[in-house]
């Protein structure tokens, strides 16, 4: 017996960071998944083999928090690895990669694989649940948005209420390209959050104000979103980058994407994600425009992911 299961990546569209501390946020997921495999043997613990793609650096960097990860949701699943050994095996076309809720996406994956192999029934909140606290290995305070994108896919508006994750299903008319660049950069999401709470702290009034922007900003771009002004969801994607070069987490790399994506004619464009590295994202409705800013993006040197959101 082999049990398999898969997670989506995604693109955080709007509020990453400030979805945090419990701003509504917008992601979607993307045309990319992580899959796993999981098979039960004679012996005891577990084994995993990691065949996804990667950024390089990616896995070797984050090779203790996924071993943190994995133990988090084996207890949390209450899989006996005393009696049984559980070879994992992690794969798809998805890029191990930051920005792309990698982490999640696997999290996903191996808690369907493992109820598929056991027969637990999980349903997709129980995957969710389980995705979430192996999401806890890599950053000790996750706002869900990862999780819940890479269970459930789809177009999403989500938002922390205290413990509870809600989620509410966004429709898109059609499907709309867009461009993933990937600075190639690997970021700590722990260390990039922890800097954002630090930051918040010594400046209060500078941050409250932020966040009251970002709050309007999420709300404006989901009536857009769902009107399929395109345009006017591009203007808000680059206020929202501004937001998050304020609040400290955009990087030279990302700038610079963002700019020469804006150049080559996206209608928007921003850091997606933790920041600091990893990727950014931009809207690009229409097969030409998202040729013509990937093909920027290759020749100055970054990796291009042409991907659509609202699938
Ligand atoms: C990381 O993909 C998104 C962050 O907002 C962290 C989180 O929501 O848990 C930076």
């Amino acid at each position: 017996m082999l049990g398999q299961g898969s997670g989506f990546g995604k693109v955080i569209l709007f509020n990453e960071h400030f979805v945090v501390y419990g701003l509504p946020a917008i992601a979607s997921a993307i045309g990319a998944k992580t899959t796993a495999l999981v098979e039960r043997r004679p012996g005891s613990g577990y084994e995993l083999k990691d065949e996804r793609p990667e950024t390089p650096g990616y896995k070797a960097e984050k090779f203790e928090q996924q071993k943190e990860s994995l133990e988090i949701m084996l207890k949390f699943m209450k899989i006996d690895t005393q009696h049984n050994l559980y070879s994992i095996t992690l794969g798809g076309d998805l890029l191990a990669a930051s920005g792309v809720g990698a982490s999640a996406a696997s999290c996903a994956a191996v808690a369907r694989a493992f109820s598929q192999e056991l027969n637990l029934n999980f349903s997709d909140e129980k995957v969710n649940e389980v995705a979430y606290e192996g999401e806890k290995g890599y950053h000790g305070t996750p706002s869900g948005i990862d999780n819940t994108a890479a269970t459930y896919g789809g177009l999403i508006w989500y938002r922390r209420e205290g413990s509870a994750q809600r989620m509410e299903r966004m429709r898109l008319r059609k499907p709309v390209e867009v461009v993933m660049g990937n600075t190639g950069k690997v970021a700590d999401t722990k260390v990039v959050v922890a800097g954002v709470k630090e930051r918040k702290e010594k400046e209060p009034e500078k941050y409250a104000r932020l966040f009251k922007d970002a709050d309007q900003l999420a709300q404006n771009a989901r009536r857009e979103l769902e009107a399929f002004n395109l345009e006017k969801v591009g203007g808000y994607m680059n206020e929202n980058h501004g937001l998050l070069q304020e609040i400290g987490v955009s990087s030279p790399e990302l700038d610079e994407l963002v700019k020469l994506s804006l150049g080559a004619g996206a209608v928007g464009a921003k850091l997606t994600g933790t920041g600091r590295g990893g990727y950014m994202v931009a809207l690009t409705p229409g097969r030409d425009l998202q040729d013509r800013v990937a093909k920027a993006i290759e020749e100055h040197g970054s990796q291009a992911l042409r991907t659509m959101i609202g699938i």
